[in-house]
């Protein structure tokens, strides 16, 4: 049961991104496509790719360290971990319990939860009801390597992703960061957007390799949908609300720059945005930018951050909070 009196703010974020790049002119190499049309139609020009070492936990691990120093929060003093995660390596053991070990959080319980590139929300949920529930200290980290998923012989899908990881940590305080979060869901939508076995088998140097997955998607009324979710929500905060626009950051998913465009036409406000850098990082995205809000000064002590993610599922999920800093 919720005790009205615990409240959870985040005090700390972090994030890390793959060494390796691939860029606009690369895909051009591999697929029919061009900088200009990738550009014009995503905003994307950049994005960092997973090496054969890098899963959503190695990546989850520096991020957490990042966010836990920013704390000042050491990891034995953490009570969970929750990875939102769509991409793990394994289905077990958790990439929750490969950061734990990873960052050494002896005392923390640890566990995953998947809502694809609306993870990190409903990941932020989850967080924020352990806090509610008694809990002090939480990591979350959202984390996906999507192009482990990506066939490059689709020119539709392999533009978008890019591989990275964030995270924050909650702390229980007297007054509420995280004021309010809704989550929604469309089971009746999952073809959208899915992750498929490619019926495809692959021959190389006379053997045959067994088929690799793939993600299929149905762009534009994925386009539209979240589109129709980011600026629904945010008109639906900043009336309840009653926000200020000049104190109020909004920290979307970075799915394309159009969804970003066409809601900063109807909000007459500019969300913040960097998939010109990153692509979309599924469940890492919102906390991405979240931490780069931070760093930048983008978010000021006192302000009001929205952030809001949408994905297959179809889930989606946005959330208010109130930046109260970081520890000095
Ligand atoms: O993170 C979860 C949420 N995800 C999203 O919100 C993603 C939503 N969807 C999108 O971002 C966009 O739908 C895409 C970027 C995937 C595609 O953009 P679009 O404007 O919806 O293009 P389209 O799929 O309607 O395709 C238009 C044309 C087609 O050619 P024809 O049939 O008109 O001749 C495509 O074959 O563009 C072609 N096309 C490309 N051309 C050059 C599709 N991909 C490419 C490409 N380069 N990479």
């Amino acid at each position: 049961m919720k005790n009205e009196s615990r409240f959870a703010t985040i005090i700390g974020t972090g994030f890390k991104v793959p060494e390796q790049t691939l860029s606009n002119e690369d895909l051009s190499r591999m697929v029919e496509t061009d900088n200009e049309w990738i550009v014009s139609r995503t905003g994307i020009r950049n994005r960092y790719i997973a090496s054969k070492d890098d899963t959503p936990w190695s990546l989850g691990a520096y991020a957490a360290k990042m966010a836990l120093e920013a704390a000042k929060v050491r990891p034995n003093d953490l009570d969970a971990i929750i990875v939102a995660t769509c991409t793990n390596d394994a289905p077990f053991p958790s990439a929750a319990c490969r950061i734990q070990a990873s960052i050494g959080a002896s005392t923390a319980y640890c566990y995953d939860v998947s809502a694809a590139c609306s993870g990190f929300i409903y990941g932020l949920h989850v967080a924020n009801m352990e806090i509610a529930t008694g809990r002090k200290n939480v990591l979350l980290v959202g984390a996906d390597t999507m192009t482990r998923n990506i066939d490059y012989t689709d020119r539709s899908t392999c533009i978008i992703f890019g591989d990275g990881a964030s995270a924050a940590v909650l702390q229980e305080s007297p007054q509420p960061g995280i004021i309010d979060i809704s989550l929604g869901s469309d089971g009746t939508q999952a073809e959208l957007l899915k992750h498929v076995q490619d019926p495809r088998t692959r021959a190389f140097e006379g053997k045959t390799y067994a088929p690799l997955p793939s993600i299929k998607m149905e762009g534009r009324p994925v386009l539209r949908f979240a589109t129709r979710v980011m600026v629904d929500s945010c008109l639906e905060y900043i009336d309840r609300y009653k926000l200020d626009k000049n104190h109020l950051c909004i920290v979307p998913h970075q799915a394309n720059q159009r969804i970003i465009d066409a809601a900063a036409d109807k909000l007459q406000m500019q969300p913040y945005s960097n998939i010109d850098r990153f692509g979309n990082t599924s469940a890492a995205s919102c906390g991405i930018a979240l931490h780069e809000c931070v760093q930048k000064g983008v978010i000021k002590n006192g302000d009001h951050a929205f952030l809001v993610a949408m994905g297959a599922g179809l889930t989606w999920g946005y959330a208010l909070m109130r930046w109260n800093g970081t520890p000095e």
